[in-house]
């Protein structure tokens, strides 16, 4: 499970500077780590440039409270870093690795970072340029959510580099007819594909309609926040609700709902990113704890658990999938 054990004050709350899952640690970059950039620029630890791109990352960390991370497996062997750098108008991402350390543990590394970037950086686009002979770097950004924005391409010194965006949240609070279209072509393929965001494969356009209109009424009403999650183009990659608590006792509150991603577009890191920005919308609106249900015996505990989400409760065979198919309605929720 994902757990974010060191927290640093900052605007709106602690905003976490470690990162960990399973035996990764990322961890921000300390004077102790010129001989591992030193191994990774390929020069000897006593030139000059090493101490330089150290201090800079320990000076951008001072700055911002984020930046350049040192990934660790377990608590001690670094493989590799992960660095996010502030440009002004958009956040550069850059990342190397020692010779033989697997991409897949990268990944999960570039990964956690991406969900961290999402929920806590400032709202700018983040980007990692790459060249386009470069496949393993490409498929590496991808694997962690990353889009090739050609719009961004460009050349420097003769040198062409391809950029890749990372996709970015929506926090909405109507839901304007062309996106109410895409909305439904989501949630209806989804339904189809046995997604358990409440219907049955099959369900009629119509009926996931008529919900998606009682959302759209509750959300012009103050009451529903929709978060949407976006390719640097625009186009739908997933989205969910957020329905915060009323009153003095649940103001603190809210029900996460209807997460989803496109089917077509799984175990690309999209449904990561989306909880981020969920977290985010709740966090910026004072929410302190998320509580959610999820059908019992589709693996999408594990996938929650991977946020902090622990079961709260249960409610025996609440859900009748289809006849003589009734599942456990599992209730999860964690402090945000
Ligand atoms: C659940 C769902 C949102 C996951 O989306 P996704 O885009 O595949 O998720 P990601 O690629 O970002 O996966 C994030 C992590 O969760 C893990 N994960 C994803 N789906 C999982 C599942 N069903 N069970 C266990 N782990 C899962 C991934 O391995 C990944 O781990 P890592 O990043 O630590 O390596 C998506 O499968 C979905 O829309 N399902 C249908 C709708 C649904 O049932 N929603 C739940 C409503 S309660």
């Amino acid at each position: 499970m994902d757990h974010q054990p060191v927290t640093a004050e900052g605007e709106g709350g602690p905003v976490p500077r470690e990162l960990s899952a399973d035996d990764l640690t990322m961890i921000p970059a300390t004077p102790e780590e010129v001989a591992l950039v030193a191994e990774l620029l390929d020069l000897p630890a006593s030139h000059e440039r090493p101490a330089e791109v150290v201090q800079d990352w320990i000076a951008h960390w001072e700055e911002r409270g984020w930046g350049t991370w040192v990934v660790r497996q377990g608590d001690s062997l670094a493989v590799g870093f992960v660095g996010l750098q502030d440009r002004g108008d958009f956040v550069r991402l850059t990342t190397r690795s020692v010779v033989g350390t697997s991409t897949e543990r990268m990944a999960r590394a570039l990964r956690l970072a991406m969900g961290h970037a999402l929920a806590w950086l400032p709202d700018l686009p983040v980007r990692m340029r790459v060249a386009p002979e470069d496949s393993a770097t490409r498929e590496l950004l991808t694997s962690a959510g990353l889009v090739h924005a050609p719009d961004q391409d460009h050349d420097v010194d003769g040198e062409t580099w391809q950029v890749l965006e990372l996709p970015y949240i929506r926090v909405v609070d109507r839901v304007p007819p062309r996106a109410a279209e895409a909305v439904l072509d989501m949630w209806v393929r989804v339904n189809d594909s046995g997604g358990a965001v409440g219907f049955r494969p099959g369900t009629s356009r119509g009926r996931v309609s008529a919900v998606l209109d009682d959302y759209a009424d509750r959300m012009v009403a103050g009451r529903v926040v929709g978060v949407s999650l976006n390719s640097p183009e625009g186009e739908l990659l997933g989205l969910g609700f957020l329905v915060p608590g009323t009153g003095d006792l649940q103001g603190h509150t809210a029900s996460i709902e209807r997460v989803m991603t496109d089917p077509d577009r799984r175990g690309l890191g999209y449904g990561r990113l989306l909880m981020a920005g969920l977290h985010r919308a709740a966090r910026e609106r004072g929410i302190e704890r998320t509580v959610l249900d999820q059908r019992d015996g589709t693996g999408v505990g594990d996938f929650y658990a991977r946020f902090g989400y622990e079961e709260v409760g249960r409610v025996p065979g609440a859900l009748r999938v289809a006849e003589g198919d009734d599942r456990d309605r599992v209730i999860m929720s964690r402090a945000l």
